[in-house]
Parts: structure tokens; C-alpha cells; sequence
């Protein structure tokens, strides 16, 4: 990511592995601070120290994105803790990538 980011604040859902966690890192390289929302807090507090890592500050919300209070929640933490909110990188999900027609309606409505 070659934007600047400095001053700039990014939540990343599903921040605690894999694509999210990278996006959270290269958000911090780019100088952003990062809010981490996901539900596993051992991950998320290490995808925190892997922003401190980088450079950045971050901070883990634990956070279930199918439940509304818990978003509003992270929205809120985010903006006591850093007074702003600029990037949203909603990431978190899960399941295989299979045709929409061969899920199930309780994938679906997850
Ligand atoms: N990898 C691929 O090839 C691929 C291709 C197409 C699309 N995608 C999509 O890209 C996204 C990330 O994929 P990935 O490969 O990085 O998968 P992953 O490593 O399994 O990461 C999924 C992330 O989503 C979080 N998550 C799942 N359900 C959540 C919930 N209810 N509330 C909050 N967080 C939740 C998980 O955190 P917790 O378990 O800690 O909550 C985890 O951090 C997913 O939406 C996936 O469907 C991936």
C-alpha cells in the first residue's frame, strides 16, 4: 500500500487471522492506526502487536459482527479511543467458496 495513512484510523473486521490480519498490517505500515474486531482475543491482541510491530498503534474490540450492539460497540470504542474513524475494511466472514446456490439457509443467514 503505497497511500499515506498518517493521522488515519481503519477498522478491520475479521482482523484476528489471515486476510484481515494482513490488511491490518498494511494499513499500519501505511500509517494508520488500526481498530481489530474479531471474535478469538488471543489472535486479535496478536495481529495488535504485529501493528505495533509495523510502526502503527492498534487496539482489539472484541467483536461479533452478527450482532448489532456489538458493532455499535466497536464503532464506539473506535471513536473514544482515537476520536475518528476514516476506513472501514470489512472483511470478517467465513465459509467455503462454493456456488450460492449449494449453500444452506442457515449459511445464508449467517
Ligand atoms: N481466502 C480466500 O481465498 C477468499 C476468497 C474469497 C473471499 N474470501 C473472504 O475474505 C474474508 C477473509 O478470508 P480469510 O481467508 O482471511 O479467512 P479466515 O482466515 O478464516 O478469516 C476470517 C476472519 O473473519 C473473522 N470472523 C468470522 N466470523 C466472524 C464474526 N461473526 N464476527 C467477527 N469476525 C468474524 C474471523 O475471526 P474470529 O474467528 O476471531 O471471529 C477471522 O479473523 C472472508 O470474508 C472470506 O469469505 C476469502
Amino acid at each position: 500500500m503505497s497511500q499515506n495513512m498518517n493521522g488515519k484510523v481503519a477498522i478491520v473486521t475479521g482482523g484476528s487471522s489471515g486476510i484481515g490480519r494482513a490488511c491490518a498490517i498494511e494499513f499500519a505500515k501505511a500509517g494508520a492506526k488500526v481498530v481489530v474486531a474479531a471474535r478469538r482475543e488471543a489472535e486479535g491482541e496478536e495481529t495488535v502487536s504485529q501493528i505495533e510491530a509495523a510502526g502503527s498503534q492498534g487496539i482489539f474490540v472484541k467483536t461479533d459482527v452478527t450482532v448489532t450492539d456489538q458493532i455499535e460497540n466497536l464503532v464506539n470504542k473506535t471513536l473514544e479511543t482515537y476520536n475518528r474513524l476514516d476506513y472501514a475494511c470489512n472483511n470478517a466472514g467465513f465459509g467455503k467458496s462454493i456456488p450460492l446456490l449449494e449453500r444452506s439457509e442457515s449459511e445464508w443467514d449467517a
